[in-house]
């Protein structure tokens, strides 16, 4: 959310700076060298695995098993895709046939990779608890984005950060990678359209877009090839810039969401085959399947968790980044007309309670925030919220404002008095302090069902399915692992199907 105000108050900050080349990292001697790597459940026994290579693969392979010693499995895919302005391709193979929550080592296929291991998915049903990370608005560190110190205790298993870095937010999910079974992050990816705060970046836009986003990816790697790394869509992935002047310059390959399409289209799946015994409940799940259009828009089942990704950009009356939206970002739709919202009304009343009770929607721009009607997306919440509260989603996921919020549950602008003891309205948080070029966003004035807000450092939040009726929701400060904010729902889940 940078304006062009901020730009004309930031280039003679950075006049004093000397120019220089882009940052693009160093591309690798053999040149089927995996990069970028990142996972996705991608149904119930199964995990995608999406890579980066600077070079063409014909074929995309990758080996896996359940000892280090022995991949004897391996499962492959044609053809790697690029767009015109990168300089890499992205290829995705899909490891099926997967024995639930069972760790696998898996080894793409090239003559430089390592082995790496990940725990398949819970069987949806599964009862067991576990936890949940919430990343949003993660922005590349670094001489192109933003430092900051810290200190991490390592644990063996972590996976490699580059320290020199400093990844406040990355370095803490390493130094935490057991506590955590999977991320999902819902919009708003290294921004990569932030290039032009950089005054060594001014002259060479199109190449310090690509050169962001290859960072970024590197550095989320060592997360990403670890746990399923769920996306959906933020504006930040639209076009190469948020300056509608600068937005008619965007060369081809940046606009419209091109890479994140492609980096994800092949790694993010459709709603799952419903494990309901109930027929229409089954029906429901096929049509969400018909209609699901994944990285937009999806869903997928997690334990006892039913978990749905939106798209807060396009695809529905005014969305933000549509062709005539507010935001001038002239992209979607990518489905066809009315399309999105039809796969949220089947996906979300297909959800049997017995199997998952818990039902989870993520989406980028949210209807509840501090700070004001700017921070607030009206088209968004005339589109969404009823169907949230018609079917009893528990808990929203929210982001775009840089900052860590909690609500009392709330429907229509009416807190549901209950509270957090078996509410009918969705409770909502909004977790989007993971830090970004941008900065923090202050807190601002809070509406009167502000339960917590915090901009004092870079956050994220953990949700620890404890159990059928209990749902845990912590924020945790990145630099220090401390505990921000603790709150606990009830829902006694005793209806089946909830219409309401
Ligand atoms: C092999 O991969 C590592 C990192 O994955 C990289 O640092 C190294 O340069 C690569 N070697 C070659 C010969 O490309
Ligand atoms: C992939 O196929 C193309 C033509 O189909 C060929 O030019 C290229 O050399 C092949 N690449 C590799 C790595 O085998
Ligand atoms: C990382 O933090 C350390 C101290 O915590 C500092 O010395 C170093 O300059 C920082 N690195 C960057 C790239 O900001
Ligand atoms: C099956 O599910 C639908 C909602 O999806 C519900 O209306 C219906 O009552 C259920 N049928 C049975 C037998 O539980
Ligand atoms: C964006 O891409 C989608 C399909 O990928 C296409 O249907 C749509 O027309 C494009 N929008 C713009 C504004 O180019
Ligand atoms: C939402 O609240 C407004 C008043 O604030 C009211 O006019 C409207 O009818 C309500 N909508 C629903 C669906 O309850
Ligand atoms: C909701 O419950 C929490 C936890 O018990 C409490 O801190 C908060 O004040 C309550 N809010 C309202 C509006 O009652």
């Amino acid at each position: 959310m940078v304006g062009f105000t901020t730009v004309l108050k930031t280039l003679p900050a950075l006049a004093a700076s000397a120019l220089a080349s882009v940052n693009y990292p160093t591309i690798p001697t053999d040149l089927t060298t995996p990069v970028q790597q990142r996972l996705a459940v991608y149904g119930p026994n199964s995990v995608s695995v999406g890579w980066n290579t600077y070079e063409q693969l014909n074929q995309s392979c990758v080996t896996y098993g359940t000892s280090a010693d022995d991949l004897s499995s391996k499962a492959c895919s044609t053809g790697s895709s690029t767009y015109s302005t990168s300089r890499t391709w992205s290829s995705a193979v899909v490891l099926t046939d997967l024995t639930p929550a069972t760790t696998y080592y898996y080894k793409i296929v090239s003559t430089n990779s390592t082995v790496d291991h990940f725990l398949s998915p819970r069987t949806p049903g599964d009862k067991t608890p576990f936890n949940l990370d919430v990343v949003i608005d993660l922005g590349v560190y670094g001489a192109d984005g933003f430092t900051i110190s810290s200190t991490n205790s390592k644990k063996d298993t972590i996976p490699y950060v580059q320290p020199a870095l400093n990844h406040t937010t990355i370095g803490r999910l390493a130094d935490t990678v057991d506590d955590y079974e999977i991320i999902i992050h819902p919009g708003d990816f290294a921004y990569a359209d932030d290039w032009y705060l950089k005054l060594a970046n001014l002259f060479d836009g199109t190449e310090a877009y690509q050169s962001i986003l290859e960072q970024f990816y590197d550095q989320l790697a060592p997360i990403a090839a670890r746990k399923p790394y769920m996306a959906s869509p933020g504006n930040h992935e639209a076009d190469c810039s948020e300056i509608p002047y600068l937005l008619e310059l965007c060369p081809e390959g940046q606009k419209n969401f091109t890479d994140f399409m492609h980096r994800f289209e092949k790694t993010m799946p459709t709603p799952f085959t419903s494990s309901s015994t109930n027929t229409t409940a089954q029906a429901l799940a096929t049509q969400a399947k018909s209609y699901a259009l994944p990285p937009f828009w999806y869903s997928f089942e997690y334990g006892m968790a039913h978990i749905v990704m939106i798209n807060t950009e396009t695809d529905f009356t005014d969305a933000p980044d549509g062709t005539d939206g507010s935001a001038d970002l002239d992209s979607g739709p990518f489905g066809k007309q009315g399309q999105q919202l039809e796969f949220l009304k089947a996906d979300l009343a297909s959800v049997d309670r017995t199997v998952t009770p818990w039902l989870i929607v993520a989406g980028h721009r949210p209807w509840y925030s501090t700070g004001g009607s700017d921070n607030i997306c009206d088209s968004c919440q005339d589109a969404f919220e009823e169907l949230f509260y018609t079917y009893g989603v528990d808990l929203g996921v929210f982001g775009h404002v840089h900052n860590s919020q909690r609500f009392t549950p709330i429907y229509n602008g009416t807190v549901d008095s209950a509270n957090l003891t078996d509410p009918k309205a969705p409770m909502y948080i909004i977790a989007s302090g993971a830090g970004n070029i941008e900065g923090l966003s202050d807190v601002g004035t809070e509406p009167d069902y502000t339960e917590f807000a915090y901009a004092d450092d870079y956050s994220y939040a953990t949700l620890k399915l404890l159990d059928e009726q209990h749902l845990q929701i912590d924020f945790i400060r990145s630099s220090t692992g401390a505990v921000l904010d603790s709150s606990t729902l009830y829902k006694s889940h005793a209806t089946q199907f909830v219409v309401q």
